[in-house]
């Protein structure tokens, strides 16, 4: 092979190589999050390299130092109008959580990317953040410039699945929702003034429900499916549909171009219909093939979605239903960092790696009383759901159909192992009982929650603290006793 042609082929390998870029979104709205330091464990032994969280928690940024993960930070959407209205705020913000961390010598965090929001578009707000999102955006920008970090770090606002749309659900009549359009325009020209990419989720989960013609085989990646015919551009699975969608809308607003990133994108696995680890299984399995294989869509041919943030890392035991039971079973791994189903974030056929470890409470379940009156049990389990998780029990949910009162012994262990174990919170008015013997029948699992005390794990960085508190209380001691 003459050597100039070995050459560009390994160009184009590293190329390709480096082109696919799969990362995971880390949210921790859980009761009992997994300690920081055993999920960047799990990140790193699941060979994932980047990953977008929602905030700027300090103890999550400490564990993730010095381990070469492409990071984005988020903004909550509560803190976008003091940002919008104040170039300081901005400013504290950045340096607090930004500028702190990427320059720190062997133990930075790699931040790609600023998160202005938490999809402040999503139709449920109303419009409420809309006012605050650009001037928001534009002061993060400035702060970031001042820090001399705007050529590291990319300011971007996620954007939901429902800010853009189809009615007919084909992509050439894809456009924004009449209400974000003239602040989507704003937001778009200020991301291509500054080279950053739109960030947006793509759910075919939720265009399943919304789109009465799309069939779960289209949006699993079936291969016999029937392919949509959008004035002869074909449609083959589901995830083309939607992203060309969005290119539509794009498109239609004068932004061809622009750089997508796929923000979040995932499969629920419990609490509603269709919502399985089997069927979580085969769309993960078929979205990962669909990315390697480095095709365009027909509206992109030779474009194709390249960077993607998997939703989500781990279910989250406390995020609002508002949307459906689903919401708190996005995760690939159970809230405990177990993997749910055989799939892998490399090329190739390995299996996911489970968090190591893992300290729970002890195996002791609250469970109802059957020897006693239950006629007033339901009314004591629907007041423990409210407070605990119950999502399981919801139409199609993995505990469905155990029978009753195997649904209030459920919902009367959610709340005791929310409430840690205290034995004030298995009393139900004499109608709970505590047990050693695991209740959990067929796929319906009584779980156990995390011992997430932290008296046991000393952080070198809180070692740290406690020297130089001690050494500044010397010195400040010392000219007393001179
Ligand atoms: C991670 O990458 C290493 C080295 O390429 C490989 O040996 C290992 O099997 C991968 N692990 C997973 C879970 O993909
Ligand atoms: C956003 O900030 C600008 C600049 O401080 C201010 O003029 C504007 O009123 C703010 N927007 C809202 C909706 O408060
Ligand atoms: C930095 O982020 C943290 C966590 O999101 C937040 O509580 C804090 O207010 C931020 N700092 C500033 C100055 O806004
Ligand atoms: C879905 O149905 C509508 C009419 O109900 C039709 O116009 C449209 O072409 C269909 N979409 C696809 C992708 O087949
Ligand atoms: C959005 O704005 C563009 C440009 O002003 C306009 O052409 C388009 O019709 C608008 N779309 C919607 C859905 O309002
Ligand atoms: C797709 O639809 C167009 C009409 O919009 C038609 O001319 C074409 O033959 C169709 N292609 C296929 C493969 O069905
Ligand atoms: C998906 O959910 C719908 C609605 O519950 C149900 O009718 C259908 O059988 C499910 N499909 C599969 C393959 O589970
Ligand atoms: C959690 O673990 C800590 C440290 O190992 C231990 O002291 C504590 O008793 C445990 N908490 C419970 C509720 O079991
Ligand atoms: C059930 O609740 C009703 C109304 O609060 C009360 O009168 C009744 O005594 C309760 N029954 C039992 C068995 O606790
Ligand atoms: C209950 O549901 C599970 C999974 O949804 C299923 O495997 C099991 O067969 C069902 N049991 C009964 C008795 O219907
Ligand atoms: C448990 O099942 C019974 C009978 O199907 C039902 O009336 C009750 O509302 C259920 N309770 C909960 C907490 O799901
Ligand atoms: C459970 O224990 C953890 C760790 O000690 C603590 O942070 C949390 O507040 C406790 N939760 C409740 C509901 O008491």
């Amino acid at each position: 092979m003459p050597p100039n042609l070995s050459l560009l082929i390994f160009l184009l390998a590293t190329m390709a190589y480096r082109s696919l870029a799969v990362g995971v979104n880390w949210g921790t709205t859980a009761s009992h999050p997994l300690p920081p330091a055993k999920v960047v464990e799990l990140l790193k032994s699941n060979n994932i390299t980047r990953v977008k969280l929602f905030d700027a928690d300090p103890l999550v940024l400490e564990a993730l130092s010095g381990s070469n993960l492409g990071v984005t930070v988020g903004i909550p959407n509560g803190l976008l109008r003091s940002l919008n209205s104040s170039k300081k705020a901005a400013q504290s913000w950045v340096h607090d959580n930004v500028t702190r961390y990427v320059s720190s010598g062997d133990s930075r965090v790699k931040i790609e990317y600023v998160a202005v929001g938490d999809e402040p578009f999503l139709r449920s707000y109303g419009e409420q953040f809309h006012p605050f999102v650009l001037g928001a955006a534009i002061n993060i920008q400035t702060a970031l410039t001042q820090a001399n970090l705007d050529s590291k770090v990319k300011v971007v606002v996620p954007c939901s699945f429902d800010s853009y749309l189809s009615e007919t659900s084909l992509p050439s009549k894809g456009h924004f929702r009449a209400d974000v359009n003239r602040t989507m325009i704003q937001l778009l020209t200020f991301l291509s003034k500054h080279n950053s990419p739109f960030f947006a989720t793509i759910s075919p989960f939720l265009a399943f429900q919304q789109y009465k013609n799309i069939s779960l085989d289209f949006t699993l990646f079936k291969i016999y499916t029937k392919a949509h015919n959008d004035s002869r551009r074909m449609y083959k699975n589901s995830f083309d549909l939607n992203y060309d969608i969005l290119v539509n809308a794009l498109s239609t607003v004068g932004f061809p171009k622009i750089e997508i990133v796929v923000s979040q994108i995932g499969w629920p696995t419990d609490g509603g219909p269709n919502a399985t680890s089997h069927a979580a299984e085969t769309f993960m399995k078929g979205l990962m093939n669909r990315l390697r294989s480095k095709l365009g869509t027909p509206l992109r041919p030779r474009d194709p979605p390249v960077e993607t943030y998997i939703f989500s890392l781990l279910d989250e035991d406390q995020r609002s239903i508002s949307t459906g039971n689903f919401e708190r079973h996005w995760g690939v791994f159970t809230f405990d960092g177990q993997a749910k189903y055989r799939f892998d974030f490399t090329q190739g056929s390995n299996s996911l790696v489970n968090a190591q470890n893992v300290e729970y409470l002890p195996s002791k379940w609250c469970v109802v009383n059957n020897n006693r009156d239950l006629s007033n049990a339901t009314a004591s389990a629907l007041n423990a759901c409210s407070l605990a998780d119950c999502s399981a029990l919801s139409p199609g949910g993995s505990c469905s159909n155990i029978s009753w009162p195997g649904n209030i012994s459920y919902a009367f262990n959610s709340y005791y192992q929310q409430r840690n174990q205290s034995a004030d919170s298995c009393d139900f008015g004499g109608l709970g009982l505590i047990t050693t013997v695991n209740p959990s029948v067929d796929n319906c699992r009584f779980l156990v929650q995390l011992n997430t005390s932290l008296s046991d794990t000393l952080h070198p960085a809180s070692v740290s603290q406690w020297i130089t508190l001690l050494v500044t209380a010397i010195l400040l001691l010392l000219p007393r006793f001179t």
